[in-house]
């Protein structure tokens, strides 16, 4: 992969997670929230079936473009090279643009690096600035890097106070592949009442969600947390204003359960999965 070339655009410190933001009110409430606290990215997916609302939203709340990084994924139902073109080509039109456009779950080997060339060609052409990946692991990363002619920017993946994949956040470090996570509170399966984490947010005196958040950015990587309410919203974004000295880093460390919340990319791999 010596050689291979490097694609994207710089990453927002801050993305706004959208899944479940259906209606166009919602999706303008928590657009133009989150362009006020200064959030410049927002992550959508065709499986989310809001990225009509969402382009309206961006619209509606007069964001100028340029400003926002805007993200979408091609859904398990497209995963050959035509059908992921096909796929882009419906996003976009429901978007208006994509900046990054990513693979949303791997699926079996031979397809997904089908899928990878529609996204080095989109690259190519110029439709999408940044091209990368959601939920691989590190296998599957390894064979996707062994075959692809242009690497990915970034690895979205399922990560919070609980769940934290440290081999993989360390082979994506060494590949120079961005890690976002999302789920980044844990997506209301408890991690903000965690005692350590409320600890912490104390001592600090800030939120739960916040330390939740500054804990992510303080290990190098990209939160991507979702509210459809102004006041989290804004909350969300304060987590910019917090440092966690190293004892609480540990402390916050020492959480790690390595449950997930959502699905575990290897139960799809090889196997039939839509
Ligand atoms: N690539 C993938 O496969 C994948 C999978 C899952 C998610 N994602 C992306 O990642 C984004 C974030 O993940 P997620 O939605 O699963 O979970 P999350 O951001 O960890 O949690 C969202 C939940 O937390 C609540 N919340 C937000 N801020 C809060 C605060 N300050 N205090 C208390 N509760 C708060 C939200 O409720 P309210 O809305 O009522 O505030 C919502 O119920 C998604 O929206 C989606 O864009 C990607």
């Amino acid at each position: 992969m010596t050689g291979t070339p490097r694609n994207g655009v710089e990453l927002p410190d801050l993305t706004l997670g959208t899944w479940d933001i259906r209606t166009p009110a919602q999706a303008e409430t928590a657009v133009g929230a989150a362009w006020a606290s200064g959030y410049r990215g927002i992550d959508s997916a065709a499986c989310y079936e809001n990225e009509d609302v969402i382009r309206r939203a961006i619209d509606s709340c007069g964001i100028p473009r340029d400003g926002l990084t805007v993200t979408s994924k091609v859904w398990n139902d497209a995963h050959d090279e035509a059908a992921a073109r096909a796929a882009f080509d419906a996003s976009e039109r429901r978007l208006g643009r994509i900046d990054i456009y990513l693979i949303h779950w791997p699926g079996p080997v031979p397809r997904f690096l089908k899928v990878w060339r529609a996204l080095e060609k989109l690259y190519e052409d110029g439709r999408a600035a940044g091209i990368g990946v959601s939920n691989f692991m590190v296998p599957q990363l390894e064979i996707l890097l062994e075959h692809a002619r242009i690497r990915p920017m970034l690895n979205q993946v399922e990560c919070h106070l609980w769940f934290v994949d440290r081999p993989l956040l360390d082979f994506c470090r060494r590949e120079g592949i961005a890690v976002q996570a999302f789920s980044p509170l844990g997506a209301g399966s408890g991690v903000l009442d965690d005692p350590v984490l409320r600890e912490w947010a104390d001592r600090l005196g800030v939120s739960p969600a916040q330390t939740a958040l500054a804990y992510l950015r303080q290990l190098g990587i990209y939160p991507l947390p979702k509210s459809s309410n102004p006041d989290r919203i804004a909350e969300n974004a304060g987590f910019r204003n917090v440092r966690i000295p190293d004892d609480g880093m540990a402390a916050l460390a020492g959480r790690n359960r390595l449950v997930r919340t959502n699905k575990d990319p290897f139960g799809w791999f090889g196997q039939g999965y839509e």
